[in-house]
């Protein structure tokens, strides 16, 4: 990968990094009633149905999981081992945060993780994968050396949900602060999606993964359900 794109996917991680940030005294909040409410977590109804489908697994592995709401939705729903990690620390902490909230901090296991992370881990060491609008705010390379680590930690038969954005022309508008290089969508200089077909997606995915299905899924306020969900078996 060259310099300025692994510098646009540096400046995305320190992006989300302040996204995640906790207020001052955010890790002593209340957590009283939270338990109850992890359904709620998840942004879709379809989400919900593809993590908790993940709760067969023994080993699950939420990738870049951000908040952790699927690392939470998962152990709430039985899953007796998740791992969440994310290269930004706000993620992990907020992860471990929420663990705690709804009261599966001892499945949930969070960490701040190197770029390399998934080449450290012992091959087979985990049966299922979740990765929610990761792959896809990262530049291609990454994103593929992503998914090969996926299949070398992952057991044969494993199942696997893969969340993306939805695809978008990438075309740019300087009123609005949003420029283009290959297939990456910069807005005010932050690499934040990176725009592949369903097809582009299928072809990287196919490499390691039995595509066993692709359904669409939307937003709360959105008419349309465009965003991808994936699931998948590992070869
Ligand atoms: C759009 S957020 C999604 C977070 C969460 N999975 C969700 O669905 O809400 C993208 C996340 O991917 C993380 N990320 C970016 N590059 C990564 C990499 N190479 N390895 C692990 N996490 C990465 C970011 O730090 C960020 O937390």
């Amino acid at each position: 990968m060259d310099k300025s794109m692994t510098q646009a996917w540096q400046e995305s991680v320190d992006f989300w990094n302040r996204v995640y940030e906790l207020p001052e005294g955010g890790e002593e909040e209340e957590t009283e009633g939270a338990e109850a409410d992890w359904k709620a977590l998840a942004p879709s109804e379809k989400q919900l149905l593809a993590i908790t489908e993940l709760t067969e697994c023994r080993q699950l592995l939420d990738y870049g999981c951000g908040q952790g709401w699927g690392s939470v939705i998962a152990a709430c729903a039985g899953c007796p081992s998740v791992t969440a990690v994310d290269v930004a620390e706000n993620g992990a902490r907020c992860a471990a945060l929420y663990a705690g909230q709804y009261g599966v901090a001892d499945r949930v296991r969070s960490m701040r993780i190197p770029e390399n992370w998934l080449e450290s881990v012992e091959p087979g060491s985990y049966d299922g994968f979740f990765c929610s609008n990761v792959l896809d705010v990262v530049p291609t390379e990454v994103a593929e050396s992503i998914l090969a680590g996926a299949a070398r930690v992952l057991r044969p038969g494993s199942k696997l949900v893969i969340s993306l954005n939805y695809y978008m022309e990438p075309k740019a508008d300087p009123a609005r602060k949003i420029s283009v290089r290959d297939s990456c969508i910069f807005i005010d200089g932050v690499l934040r999606l990176n725009s592949l077909t369903d097809g582009e997606w299928r072809r990287m995915l196919e490499k390691y993964f039995r595509v066993d299905s692709l359904t669409y899924y939307a937003w709360p306020g959105e008419q349309a359900e465009r965003r991808r969900l994936f699931r998948l078996t590992r070869l």
